[in-house]
């Protein structure tokens, strides 16, 4: 059971939620994705789905979050995901990645891959919650610092997202 606040639910990105995704991909990342590649995404990739957290009350609404992925074959791989900083550990990041790879396996996926920097140990926490094991490395995989990534592979997608 994930507890989050009431109010957060979760919708398919639009090209007017960009400037508060950008927003929060800057305070996410040490290099963001420009809004060129979000664009992209969102017009022409056919591969890419991609959601929003939102958070609302009576009078207005906020995007809070974000994740996307990339489905191919039976694969899907997690292209992107952040929850703004002022909302982290609130449970939103774990229902969005359950929700994500739950609309995934509905649309054929039946193994989930992603990689994460090996030094995140917010997001490797939850990936491995989830049922995601460690599977490899890529050496020097980020430009920015040279670190390594960590190769996650959730193998039965079933199991990881029956919540
Ligand atoms: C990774 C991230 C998306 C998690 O989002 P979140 O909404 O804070 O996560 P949740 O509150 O849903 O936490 C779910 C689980 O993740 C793990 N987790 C989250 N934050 C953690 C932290 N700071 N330390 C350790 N574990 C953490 C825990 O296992 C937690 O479950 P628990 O509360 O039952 O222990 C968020 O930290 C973030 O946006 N980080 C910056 C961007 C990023 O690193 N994206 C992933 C790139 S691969």
């Amino acid at each position: 059971m994930i507890a989050v606040p009431a109010q957060v639910h979760i919708r398919e990105m639009t090209l007017q939620d960009l400037p508060e995704v950008l927003e929060i991909d800057q305070a996410s990342f040490p290099v963001p994705w420009p809004e060129r590649s979000y664009r992209f995404e969102l017009i022409e990739n056919p591969a890419a789905q991609l959601f929003v957290a939102e958070s609302s009350d009576d009078s207005e609404s906020q995007v809070v979050g974000f994740i996307g992925y990339w489905l191919i074959g039976d694969e899907v791989h997690i292209s992107t995901f952040a929850i703004h900083p002022d909302y982290r550990m609130q449970g939103i990041g774990e229902l969005m990645l359950v929700r994500a790879l739950r609309t995934a396996r509905a649309s054929g996926a039946a193994v989930a891959t992603l990689e994460v920097r090996v030094s995140n140990w917010p997001a490797i926490h939850l990936y491995e919650k989830l049922g995601f094991e460690q599977v490899g490395k890529r050496a020097g995989y980020y430009r920015d610092n040279g670190e390594d990534a960590l190769l996650m592979t959730l193998h039965s997608l079933r199991e990881g997202v029956e919540q």
